[in-house]
């Protein structure tokens, strides 16, 4: 049996695909009804009704289980924490290998998301258990908060320059990767960062304005009206100043290197460019 600890989010639903594709048992741990049903549909042989940072839920959740699967929801305070006691967790329930799902460049400490994820790295790899870390890129994925400002205004609007280079990943080879690192022995033990493409906003613009026949043009949106909009919408402080610290990095910096060689390795395929993923995603929004 395989836990799946966020299993309904971005990096979630695709790994329980491809794992369930391939015929794995999965049991997810997860906080609403509407999700387990969700999650139920994608194949989950079983759904714990839980909170990730309660030691009983996470005890009844482990219980039987030889792998976790582990990615924490977004920007939250309490990452360090909350991780290091889930690992805490799958020691004690004698769980055989813990699959951390991590971010690509965990050494920046000036980011507050990377830095707790960095802490959390560092507590698996002294547990004692047996794991494999992954090191996602952007997902291009997130194309989907400025989707409507593509198609209505032909603008791609992000608060940091167009003109920093990202390194960038499909969630869906991201998914394909997990389901391939959770099932393969040869895989185990490594810490892989992933990534499939390296390129610009501009030049994600340029691909979508192919690819949608229209011109769509990256456009550096304001991080003080960002906020504002953030804090609108009930996002709490600490996703708020966590993200803009992220949006100035990548405006001084983009997101930094990246090489698609593990990517490919564990695919054992060429990784999704930013086109191919542009294409299949503008078919699937046009499909709806
Ligand atoms: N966006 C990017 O470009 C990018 C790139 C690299 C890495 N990352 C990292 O990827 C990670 C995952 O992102 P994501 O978008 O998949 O996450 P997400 O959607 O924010 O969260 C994943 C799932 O966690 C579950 N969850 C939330 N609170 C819970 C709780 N208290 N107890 C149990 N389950 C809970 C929710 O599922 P239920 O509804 O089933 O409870 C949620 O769908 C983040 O840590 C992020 O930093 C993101």
């Amino acid at each position: 049996m395989i836990l799946m600890i966020g299993a309904s989010g971005a990096v979630g639903k695709p790994t329980m695909k491809a794992l369930v594709g391939a015929g794995a048992q999965i049991r997810a741990l997860t906080s609403n009804d509407e999700s387990a049903g969700t999650l139920k549909a994608l194949g989950a042989a079983e759904t714990i009704m839980g909170d990730l940072r309660e030691p009983g839920d996470l005890a009844r959740a482990m219980d039987g289980v030889e792998t976790v699967f582990f990615v924490m929801p977004r920007f939250q305070a309490d990452e360090a924490e909350a991780g290091s006691r889930i690992i805490d967790a799958a020691k004690a329930a004698g769980v055989a290998h813990f699959i951390y799902c991590s971010v690509f460049n965990p050494q920046v400490r000036g980011l507050d998301h990377h830095a707790r994820k960095l802490d959390v790295e560092e507590h698996l790899i002294e547990s004692g258990l047996n794991f494999t870390i992954l090191r996602p890129a952007m997902f291009m994925q997130n194309l989907n908060m400025e989707w409507q400002q593509v198609t209505e205004g032909g603008v791609y609007p992000r608060p940091y320059s167009p003109d920093r280079v990202m390194a960038a990943i499909d969630t869906n080879d991201l998914g394909e990767a997990a389901a391939k690192v959770v099932l393969d022995p040869a895989l185990h033990g490594g810490c892989y960062d992933l990534c499939g493409d390296r390129l610009t906003h501009s030049e994600m613009a340029a691909i979508l304005s192919d690819v949608l026949g229209r011109t769509v043009t990256a456009e550096k949106r304001s991080l003080e009206d960002w906020k504002a909009a953030a804090r609108g919408r009930g996002a709490t402080d600490y996703f708020v100043e966590a993200y803009a610290k992220m949006c100035a990095h990548y405006d001084s910096h983009g997101l930094a290197g990246g090489n698609p060689l593990a990517l490919t390795a564990i695919l054992g395929r060429t990784p999704s460019s930013y086109r191919n993923f542009a294409e299949k995603f503008v078919a699937a929004k046009q499909a709806d």
